[in-house]
């Protein structure tokens, strides 16, 4: 079964982000460059899940301004609005509806099973059961929009599994509806480690640097990553193949520069702050585009309002007929019955 949009014979893409904030490189490199270029091959669906976000807690006070700050980013970075919905998961309230629905059908050791609320939970005394039950929200998302695919990084692999078995229990249980969603998975995005060369790059481990942020703050961050650790002193050769600076070089800086850094690096004719600088250089060039549209949307707050509202307007007109379908199905249509 494909899409049920009928005016597109396009694959449907959805996929969504937590918003905290700005995006960081992490976000932009291992998802947010991949859905700016899906967009002219996909109907492409790009949701900013606040639903999500207050699962295991979070400070009421930020949601406003990490939901607008993320929106800026998609913006920024060139989701358009004019070929893709971009829109705020708790303005079609169908996610939540959908997601209550599918617990008739998501078996409970299956989510007590998942590594990310494995991870998680461990986090609590007491478990918010929105942690246990946060991937069948994530279902809801994708199936809401029969979605084709979803591009996502390796460690929501486990969470588009457990999408599609809840396809297919649902389908077996009420009949055809959902299509089994294919995972994209993007296989660079395990290998982008933090600055500090030790765990995935997130904003709450500080060792990201946020896309949006001038060029000094920039070199603030860059300045700090680890490099070889073999490396000590400035006349000590070094290893750009154990090196994650090095491996960044590889998203920002050409082939020639990168062979000449390589070797410069082997023989100390240059050190850690000089190849930094580099790369500090060529991700500050690479994001000057962004932080010009950031500023453009950050000056017109209620324009970017108007984009996530007409976003909402067009995904909630897909979701509304899916939502039809599957009360149908579950028999939740009952006061049509009742004369
Ligand atoms: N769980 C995803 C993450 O943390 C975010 C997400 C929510 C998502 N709903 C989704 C991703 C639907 C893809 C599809 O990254």
């Amino acid at each position: 079964m494909t899409s049920s949009n009928s005016a597109s014979t396009k694959r449907r893409v959805f996929s969504g982000m937590q918003p905290s904030g700005e995006a960081h490189l992490g976000n932009y490199l291992g998802a947010l460059r991949r859905w700016v270029d899906m967009q002219d091959e996909y109907d492409c669906v790009w949701c900013i899940v606040d639903d999500h976000a207050i699962t295991g807690g979070g400070d009421p006070a930020e949601l406003a301004s990490n939901v607008i700050d993320l929106a800026v980013s998609f913006l920024a970075v060139g989701l358009d609005p004019e070929r893709s919905i971009i829109f705020v998961q708790s303005d079609v309230h169908e996610h939540t509806e959908l997601a209550w629905l599918f617990n008739a059908v998501t078996p409970v050791g299956e989510l007590e099973r998942m590594t990310q609320f494995k991870d998680k939970s461990q986090r609590f005394e007491s478990i918010p059961a929105g942690i246990l039950n946060y991937p069948i929200l994530q279902a809801a998302d994708v199936l809401l929009y029969k979605a084709d695919a979803v591009p996502v990084g390796e460690d929501q692999r486990q969470h588009l599994e457990l999408t599609r078995e809840i396809a297919r229990k649902f389908n077996a249980a009420y009949g055809e509806t959902f299509p089994e969603t294919e995972a994209i998975i993007e296989k660079d995005v395990g290998r982008i480690m933090g600055l500090d060369g030790e765990a995935k790059m997130s904003k709450s481990l500080g060792n990201t640097v946020a896309i949006l942020s001038e060029p000094e703050q920039v070199w603030d961050r860059v300045r700090t990553a680890v490099t070889d650790p073999q490396r000590v002193r400035r006349t000590d050769p070094g290893r750009p193949e154990v090196c994650n600076v090095f491996s960044l070089h590889g998203f920002f800086t050409d082939a020639d520069a990168r062979a000449d850094i390589d070797a410069k690096c082997r023989s100390a004719e240059i050190g850690c702050v000089d190849c930094k600088r580099i790369l500090s250089d060529n991700i500050v060039t690479a994001f000057e585009p962004f932080r010009e549209r950031a500023a453009h949307f950050r000056a017109n707050p209620a324009a970017v309002r108007r984009i996530l509202d007409d976003g909402a307007e067009k995904a909630r007109s897909i979701a509304k007929t899916t939502m039809a379908e599957v009360r149908q199905k579950m028999g939740m249509d009952w006061r049509s019955s009742i004369d």
